[in-house]
C-alpha cells in the first residue's frame, strides 16, 4: 500500500467551529476519517497530521522528501507568503497535491497569491472536503 501523508496547516484543528460558512461544519477529526476512508478504497495508507507551527510543517516535509512519500498539502494561511514551506516542498521527489476547501481565488486578494502551487504537482480548491478526496484520486492516478 502506499503511505500518503494528508498535512493540514495552521487554524484547521478548528473546523467544525471556525467559519463555518466557509470552510464547513466537519471538524478536522472527521475530516481527517474522511481522507482515510478515501484512501483505503483507493488502495493508499493515509495518515493525517495538523498544526499550527511553521517548522514543525516544514520538519514534515523534510521527512516525506527524504523517504519520497507523496504528499496532499493544505497549507492554510502558510500558502499566501512562507517561502520556507515553497522551498520544502521543492524538495519533494513524490507528487505534492495543493488543496483548499474553499476558492481562495474568489475571496480577499490576500490569498490570491500561492507560494506553494508553483512547485506543486497541481492545486484542488474550493469543492470542501471533496478537495482532498480529488486529491487523494489524483494520488491514487500517479503512483
Ligand atoms: C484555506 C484557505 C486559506 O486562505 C486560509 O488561510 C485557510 C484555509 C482553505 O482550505 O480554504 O486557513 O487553506
Amino acid at each position: 500500500m502506499t503511505r500518503v501523508l494528508v498535512l493540514n496547516g495552521p487554524n484547521l484543528s478548528r473546523l467544525g467551529s471556525r467559519e463555518p460558512e466557509i470552510y464547513g461544519s466537519a471538524t478536522h477529526e472527521e475530516l481527517a476519517e474522511t481522507c482515510r476512508k478515501a484512501g483505503a478504497e483507493l488502495g493508499l495508507d493515509v495518515e493525517v497530521r495538523q498544526t499550527d507551527d511553521e517548522s514543525e510543517l516544514v520538519g514534515w516535509l523534510h521527512d516525506a522528501a527524504t523517504s519520497a512519500t507523496p504528499v496532499v498539502l493544505n497549507p492554510a494561511a502558510f500558502t499566501h507568503y512562507s517561502y520556507s514551506l515553497r522551498d520544502a516542498c521543492a524538495l519533494l521527489t513524490a507528487p505534492l497535491i495543493e488543496v483548499h476547501l474553499s476558492n481562495p481565488a474568489a475571496r480577499e486578494q490576500f490569498r490570491h497569491t500561492s507560494v506553494v502551487a508553483g512547485v506543486a504537482t497541481g492545486s484542488i480548491t474550493g469543492f470542501g472536503q471533496d478537495s482532498y478526496r480529488l486529491a487523494l484520486r489524483a494520488v491514487a492516478a500517479l503512483v
